[in-house]
């Protein structure tokens, strides 16, 4: 048969299409990597240091041998239902493409939780019929309730307290920009957010130093900063509140920044937009910091003003480096927990 499909190039389609196996696949011994199997990913809270390097580990694996077939028996025959109660691009694409990739499936579902019926019959039903379920919330204590009525794995995929694969796939960014956590800065300019919480917890589980600059009221979450600062004093990170972005910013490794205005706070919108001018990460702030240090968003950005231009689109940004790996590290998790 002579088709013309058959005589198609290859070299122009940048497909994500994966290869047959050949061979013993370096992916396999993810199969009985058994320690998280079963578990709710609620926070980075929650995670030892050991589990959130085995988690970079895996993901950074899947990443190297994003084409190898072998990850198809993953999730293979497995279901995930991704609760979305705010608006998604990177959380709900990557959940799904990563269920796909693993041989699985994802069924979106989008509104408010506990209107129709209560969280925990939500919860008491896909227990029935999937296999693990992904939430994106306005209250911490949702996902504690779908957790609690629910036996299938919790993954939270944002909530006012915390963003933990947003902080998983951002430290995998900055492991493959700088070699290793040793002795790195990371400065946070910006709210005090969920983001900020995640990354917090993160570097200080890790030991990597990490500096917040924000406008007084804006911290992070009290008792997450203070849980931080007893795991910083096991790996001897520095965890540091200033309200001086410059201070922050001095000497960085990682300059990091997030919207002004999270997901839920738009009636705040203006009176935030006054109190964190100063806060906007741009050439000037980042003359501070080292020579080669990263820029990093978790985005959607708002150019302009929690970053330039400039900055983001500039060659010391990776912030979508950071977008990709949040493909590899739901990945990792779905992997490991389903
Ligand atoms: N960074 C992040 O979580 O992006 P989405 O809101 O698009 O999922
Ligand atoms: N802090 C932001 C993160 C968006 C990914 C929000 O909660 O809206």
């Amino acid at each position: 048969m002579n088709s013309p499909l058959l005589n198609r190039s290859t070299q122009t389609i940048n497909s994500q299409r994966m290869a047959p196996p050949t061979g013993r696949s370096p992916l396999l011994p993810i199969l009985t990597q058994d320690s998280l199997r079963g578990r709710d990913i609620l926070g980075i809270e929650d995670l030892s240091a050991q589990e959130l390097e085995i988690i970079l580990g895996v993901a950074f694996l899947l990443k190297q041998h994003k084409f190898d077939d072998t990850q198809t028996l993953f999730a293979r025959g497995q279901s995930l239902a991704m609760l979305f109660e705010k608006p998604s691009l990177r959380t709900r694409v990557t959940f799904e493409a990563g269920m796909i990739q693993l041989g699985g499936s994802a069924i979106n579902l989008e509104g408010k939780l506990g209107e129709r019926e209560s969280v925990a019959d939500v919860a008491r039903n896909l227990d029935r019929w999937l296999d693990g379920i992904m939430a994106r919330v306005f209250q911490h204590a949702t996902l504690l309730e779908l957790a609690q009525h629910a036996k299938i794995p919790i993954i939270n995929g944002l909530s006012d307290l915390e963003h933990p694969c947003q902080a998983l796939a951002d430290f995998l960014t900055i492991k493959e920009a700088k070699g290793q956590f040793k002795k790195l800065k990371v400065a946070f300019i910006g709210d005090g957010n969920n983001v900020a919480n995640s990354l917090a917890l993160m570097a200080a589980k890790l030991g990597v130093d990490f500096t917040i600059a924000c406008p007084k009221g804006y911290e992070p979450n009290q008792e997450l900063w203070q849980k931080a600062l007893s795991f910083a004093n096991v790996t001897d990170s520095s965890l540091v509140i200033t309200h001086s972005p410059t201070e922050a910013a001095t000497a960085a490794d990682a300059v990091y920044t997030d919207t002004w205005v999270s997901m839920g706070q738009e009636e705040e919108s203006d009176r935030r937009k006054l109190e964190f001018q100063k806060y906007q990460v741009n050439s000037a702030l980042m003359s501070h910091s080292k020579p080669d240090a990263i820029v990093m968003h978790c985005l959607p950005a708002h150019r302009g003003e929690e970053i330039t231009d400039e900055i983001i689109d500039g060659n010391q940004s990776v912030v979508f480096d950071q977008a990709e790996n949040r493909l590899h590290v739901q990945k990792a998790l779905l992997s490991l927990i389903l």
